[in-house]
């Protein structure tokens, strides 16, 4: 055995420290599993298929809450992947929407696209980890319809005003928006797809 002395001691020990708070300060560690990378990667530039309460399985997987995504996961391909297959499944002409949550294609992640009626053009908007820090007392109520719950519609009671706070789809940075109107409704509906929630748990009437 190798004599250790003082001065190898410190060296080490710096090493060490230095080592600890690099992987803390700077996890570039992804989350993205196997199953979901396939699923992403199996046929780029489609849509993707929709997971409906029709199939019994698909049902299972809508009702379970979706996991955070990382700084890391959001700096990889795969992400940008995603984001363009579900603009392409939730602007489908033959069926299409004005939101979209990723559990609705299969990926059980915190992530949504809301259509901002309320900003000039009407874009389609990422969301990652959204969160509802603020929903008015006040309430409208108005039909919903889901891309996951083919053939019906229903009166769903909501708040007139939200504010949501999330992570910026490229810059990871925490920030946050007002929301007023339809475009409120359509955050409280699409956050709710990550809790695992559906509009028609919530609907007074339902046709
Ligand atoms: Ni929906």
């Amino acid at each position: 055995m190798k004599k250790i002395t003082l001065k190898g001691i410190a060296f080490l020990a710096t090493v060490f420290i230095m080592t600890t708070i690099g992987t803390q300060s700077c996890n570039n560690s992804t989350s993205w599993t196997s199953d979901e990378e396939a699923l992403i990667n199996d046929a780029p530039d489609t849509k993707m298929r929709l997971w409906t309460i029709d199939n019994a399985e698909d049902s299972i997987f809508l009702r379970q809450p979706s996991q955070p995504l990382t700084q890391a996961d959001i700096q990889q391909p795969i992400f940008e992947l995603l984001k363009e297959r579900m603009l392409l499944t939730v602007t489908d002409p033959e069926n299409e929407g004005v939101g979209i949550a990723a559990p609705q294609v299969g990926i059980g992640r915190q992530v949504v696209a809301v259509q901002r009626f309320d900003k000039p053009g009407q874009p389609f908007e990422f969301y990652v980890n959204p969160r509802l820090t603020y929903l008015s007392d006040e309430k409208q109520k108005g039909w919903e319809g889901c891309l996951s719950v083919p053939n019906q519609r229903g009166e769903v009671l909501r708040s007139k005003q939200v504010v949501v706070t999330f992570n910026h789809p490229t810059t990871f940075e925490l920030q946050c928006d007002t929301v007023e109107g339809f475009t409120a409704i359509i955050f409280q509906h699409e956050t709710d797809h990550l809790s695992g929630t559906l509009y028609i748990d919530k609907a007074e009437t339902l046709k």
